[in-house]
């Protein structure tokens, strides 16, 4: 009898049946050039930090995939070491883009990176080859992917030769594994050191991703200006100082928040010495008939240089709210003034 089974199996669409996106999904959304390269990016994209670890629900964390892609967020943005355990925020990224994403694979822009701890021994970390090259495959195993669109050095390594990261890094690309390379967490001479390493190896290198917000504009003096002469783009990382930027601190703190929970970088001393200015900022955001979470993102959207706000989420609600930032983009220089003088001491 003639075996049907791997017919059958080209023609399962089943897989795709419980999710079809929004047809309207790319109507709302702007994109904006990623320095000068041919990348688009939108103005919002979301992370996976938190959330999609083994500990979470991950009917929640598809929901907010879901979410994303119906609003036109096209890049998700991830790390060897994101979940916890490390790696399962991967790998539940894998399962879920299996289900819901496959079929939309070029419609996505999907980033990991390396260089934070990962694994045990000397190779577990960090800028060496041995390191990126070993976890560039985990990555790709763990995430269901022939290739990564974007592939980051996720911190600067202090004794590896910036040419042995640039030349992995180049090497990744050229193996397939990655279509386009960025840096996080460099200081600014180093970005000065490892850009024209790259560009003189025609080296397809896009972007930093760099913590930038009203609560921490360290980026603003030296990064951000070279980041626009190299023609870099930027991506800001935890634009709402990871919930800070809300207000649900105003009044205590919820249970349920990341500043609540054990094993998170956000701890309640830092949320009371910030309280302050967060109160203050509020009462803008209030004037302007917003959130303080909208007026946080709108804020950094009009900051000359940034291609995209990537947020994080720990609801498709909150992911919701935040792209409502879109609506009000618009800031008078009075406002900007009021934000500058409560937060320009965190330049
Ligand atoms: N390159 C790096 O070294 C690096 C470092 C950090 C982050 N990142 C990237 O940046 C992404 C975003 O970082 P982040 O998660 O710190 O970003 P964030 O946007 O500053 O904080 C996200 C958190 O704020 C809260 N929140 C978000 N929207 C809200 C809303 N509308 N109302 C109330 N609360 C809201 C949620 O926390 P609750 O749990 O309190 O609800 C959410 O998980 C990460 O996922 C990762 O991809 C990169």
């Amino acid at each position: 009898m003639l075996d049907k089974s791997h017919l059958m199996k080209i023609n399962d669409k089943s897989q795709y049946k419980n999710y079809l996106p929004n047809l309207k999904r790319y109507e709302t959304m702007s994109y904006n050039r990623c320095g000068r390269s041919g990348v688009l990016l939108p103005s919002i994209s979301l992370g996976l930090w938190h959330n999609f670890g083994n500990y979470d629900i991950q009917a929640n964390a598809e929901a907010i995939l879901r979410t994303a892609f119906d609003n036109g967020i096209t890049h998700f943005d991830l790390a060897n070491n994101y979940g916890p355990p490390y790696g399962s925020a991967e790998t539940n990224f894998g399962i879920l883009y299996n289900k819901n994403f496959k079929a939309y694979r070029d419609e996505l822009f999907i980033a990991s990176k390396a260089g934070y701890d990962m694994w045990e021994g000397p190779y577990g970390n960090y800028g060496s080859r041995k390191h990126l090259m070993a976890s560039i495959d985990q990555s790709l195993q763990r995430l269901n992917l022939d290739y990564v669109d974007l592939f980051y050095h996720h911190r600067p390594d202090p004794e590896t030769p910036l040419e042995e990261t640039a030349i992995a890094l180049r090497d990744i690309v050229q193996q397939g594994k990655a279509l386009y390379i960025g840096i996080s967490n460099y200081q600014n001479n180093q970005i000065e050191e490892i850009t024209p390493l790259l560009r003189d190896m025609k080296v397809p290198f896009i972007i930093d991703q760099a913590r930038y917000s009203m609560l921490d504009r360290k980026i603003e003096t030296e990064i951000l200006p070279s980041l626009i002469n190299n023609n870099l783009g930027a991506i800001a990382f935890s634009p709402l100082a990871q919930g800070m930027l809300t207000d649900k601190y105003i009044d205590g703190i919820p249970t349920n928040s990341r500043a609540a929970k054990n094993k998170t970088y956000l701890d309640t001393q830092t949320v009371q010495e910030k309280l302050p200015v967060i109160k203050k900022l509020n009462e803008i955001a209030e004037q302007r008939g917003q959130k303080l979470h909208q007026m946080a993102i709108s804020w950094l959207l009009n900051q000359k240089g940034i291609t995209s706000v990537l947020v994080g989420a720990s609801s498709p609600n909150q992911l919701i709210d935040n792209l409502k930032s879109l609506n009000h983009l618009e800031f008078t220089n009075k406002e900007l003034d009021l934000i500058d003088k409560l937060t320009n001491q965190f330049k």
